[in-house]
C-alpha cells in the first residue's frame, strides 16, 4: 500500500515513520510513504502557499493553485504492473481502481474510526493532504478532495500529526505489517468495544497501598472461563468509559449469557405521595390521582418494567389505589390493560418498596431520584439517562426509579437515594410536566429502542 503526504513540513513526517511497526513495514516493502511539498508547485519568488482570507478575519488560508497542482502530481495514475509500465493499455475499471483516494486532514472532517481505518487499508494508494494556517481554499476541497478526516475534537497546528496517525492506524491492517493476524481482532474498537485489561509478570506487584495481584481467573488455565471474563470486562469498561459506544453495541447470543438480565426487566417505578414538597417547599403528603395509577402502569408495561409501586402512608389511599387497579383488572373489555394493571403494588413508604424489591430480587436496588430541579439532592451523583443505563446495565442489582408527585420528591429521602437523573429539559422555560408525562419520558430515555 502506498501513502503520499502533501505537506509544507516534510521534515515532520519522515522521522516519525522510521522506527517501530511502520518503520519495519516500510523496510519490508509492505507499505511505501513519500512526501510532496506544495512549495515545489509555486511560481513566485517567495514560494508562497498562503494568502489572506476574502471577507477578512484572522490568519491565512492555503492558496488553491499550488495545492491543486501538488495533489494532481501526488495522485497521478500509477501503472498497475511492469507490463502496463511497458506501455500496455489499462481498462477504465483498472484505472478507476488504482485512482488514489485523496483525504484532507482537518478538524472539520468526519471523525476517524477503526471501521474506517480498516476500509482505508484495502485501498492501493492514499494521498493525505495536510492543512496549515486557518485552512485551505474551499475550491480545493470541491475539486481535488474525496474525503475529509479529523482525528479528534481538538485543533492541531496542522494536519501532519493527524496524517501520521492515519498512516500508523491503517498500516497495521495491511497484510504482512503485524505478525499475528488475531492481534488486530482482540484490541480496543475492533468489535465496537474497548479492550479487556491485560497483565504480565510479576503475579504480585508491590504498591503503596499494599499488593496488587493479577486476577486469579487469568492463572486458572481455564481458557473458556478466561475468555468469558475478558469479554465481560471489555463490555463493563466500555460502559463505564464510553457509554456512547456501548449504546451502539449489539451483543451476540453468547454475550447475553455473560451479562445480567436486561435492565428494564429489573427496574421498578415508584410514584411517591410522601415525602414530597408543596409549592412553599413544605414536606407534605399528596392525594392519589386516578390517571396516575392507570397511565403509569401502561407506561411501565410498555417499557418492560418489573413493577410499579404507589407509595402513600395513608392506608385508605392505598386501599383506594388497589381498588381502582382491580376495577381496571376486572374490566371484561380490557385484557390488554389488565396486564399493565397487574404491575401495580402499593407501599406505605419508599423504604418499604426498597425492602420488597431487595427481597424479591435478592439484592438491594440502586435507588434513582428524578427531579425537575437541577439542584435537588445535593451531593448525590448525577447521571444522564445513557450514563445510568451504562452503569446500571452491567451491575446485576435491580433499579428503583422514584417519581415525585406535588412539587417533587423531598430532600429528606436523600439517605435512600444513590443517583439523581438529570432533569427533563424542554424547549421552553416553563417546566411543569405532569408526573405521568415525566415518567413516560424518563422511561423512553432509559429504555426506548
Ligand atoms: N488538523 C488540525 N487539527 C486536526 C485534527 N483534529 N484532525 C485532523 N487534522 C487536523
Amino acid at each position: 500500500m502506498r501513502f503520499t503526504v502533501v505537506t509544507i513540513l516534510p521534515e515532520l513526517i519522515e522521522p516519525a515513520l522510521a522506527a517501530g511497526v511502520v518503520g519495519r513495514a516500510r523496510e519490508a516493502g509492505a507499505i511505501t510513504v513519500d512526501t510532496v511539498n506544495p512549495r515545489d508547485f509555486t511560481s513566485d519568488r517567495h514560494r508562497s502557499v498562503d494568502d489572506t482570507p476574502y471577507g477578512g478575519g484572522p490568519g491565512m488560508v492555503m492558496k488553491p493553485e499550488p495545492l491543486l497542482a501538488v495533489i494532481a502530481h501526488a495522485a497521478r495514475p500509477q501503472p498497475a504492473s511492469a507490463e502496463l509500465a511497458a506501455g500496455q493499455a489499462q481498462t477504465a475499471a483498472e484505472t478507476a481502481a488504482l485512482a488514489p483516494h485523496r483525504i484532507l486532514m482537518t478538524p472539520a472532517g468526519a471523525l476517524l474510526t477503526q471501521a474506517r481505518v480498516r476500509e482505508l487499508a484495502a485501498l492501493p494508494h492514499v494521498v493525505l493532504v495536510c492543512g496549515r494556517y486557518e485552512g485551505v481554499d474551499e475550491r480545493v476541497i470541491e475539486l481535488a478532495i474525496d474525503e475529509q478526516l479529523s482525528i479528534g475534537d481538538y485543533v492541531l497546528s496542522g494536519g501532519e500529526l493527524a496524517a501520521l496517525v492515519v498512516i500508523d492506524a491503517v498500516a497495521r491492517f495491511v497484510p504482512g505489517v503485524l505478525g499475528e493476524a488475531s492481534s488486530v481482532d482482540d484490541e480496543s474498537h475492533s468489535a465496537g468495544l474497548l479492550e479487556y485489561p491485560q497483565y504480565t509478570r510479576p503475579l504480585k506487584l508491590a504498591a503503596p497501598d499494599g499488593e496488587r495481584a493479577v486476577p486469579e481467573i487469568l492463572t486458572s488455565g481455564n481458557h473458556a472461563a478466561i475468555a468469558a471474563w475478558r469479554r465481560r470486562q471489555a463490555i463493563a469498561r466500555t460502559g463505564q468509559r464510553r457509554p456512547d459506544l456501548l449504546a451502539r453495541f449489539r451483543p451476540a447470543a453468547a454475550d447475553r449469557k455473560l451479562l445480567p438480565p436486561p435492565l428494564h426487566a429489573r427496574t421498578h417505578l415508584a410514584l411517591v405521595h410522601h415525602p414530597v414538597v408543596d409549592r412553599t417547599g413544605a414536606v407534605v403528603t399528596t392525594s392519589l390521582t386516578n390517571f396516575d395509577i392507570h397511565d403509569l402502569a401502561r407506561s411501565s408495561l410498555t417499557y418492560g418494567l418489573a413493577g410499579y409501586h404507589i407509595v402513600t402512608p395513608v392506608a385508605s389511599q392505598r386501599d383506594k389505589a388497589e381498588h381502582i387497579a382491580r376495577l381496571w383488572l376486572e374490566d371484561a373489555g380490557g385484557e390488554h390493560r389488565a396486564r399493565a394493571l397487574e404491575l401495580v403494588r402499593t407501599a406505605a413508604s419508599v423504604d418499604a418498596v426498597i425492602a420488597e424489591i431487595a427481597a424479591s430480587h435478592g439484592a438491594a436496588p440502586l435507588v434513582v431520584a428524578t427531579s425537575a430541579r437541577g439542584d435537588a439532592f445535593p451531593g448525590v451523583a448525577r447521571r444522564s439517562a445513557p450514563e445510568l443505563v451504562a452503569e446500571a446495565g452491567l451491575d446485576p442489582a435491580p433499579l428503583l426509579i422514584l417519581l415525585g408527585t406535588g412539587w417533587g420528591l423531598a430532600d429528606v429521602l436523600l439517605p435512600s437515594v444513590s443517583r439523581v437523573l438529570a432533569p427533563i429539559d424542554g424547549a421552553a422555560d416553563w417546566n411543569h410536566l405532569s408526573v405521568r408525562s415525566a415518567g413516560a419520558i424518563v422511561l423512553d430515555r432509559l429504555f426506548g429502542r
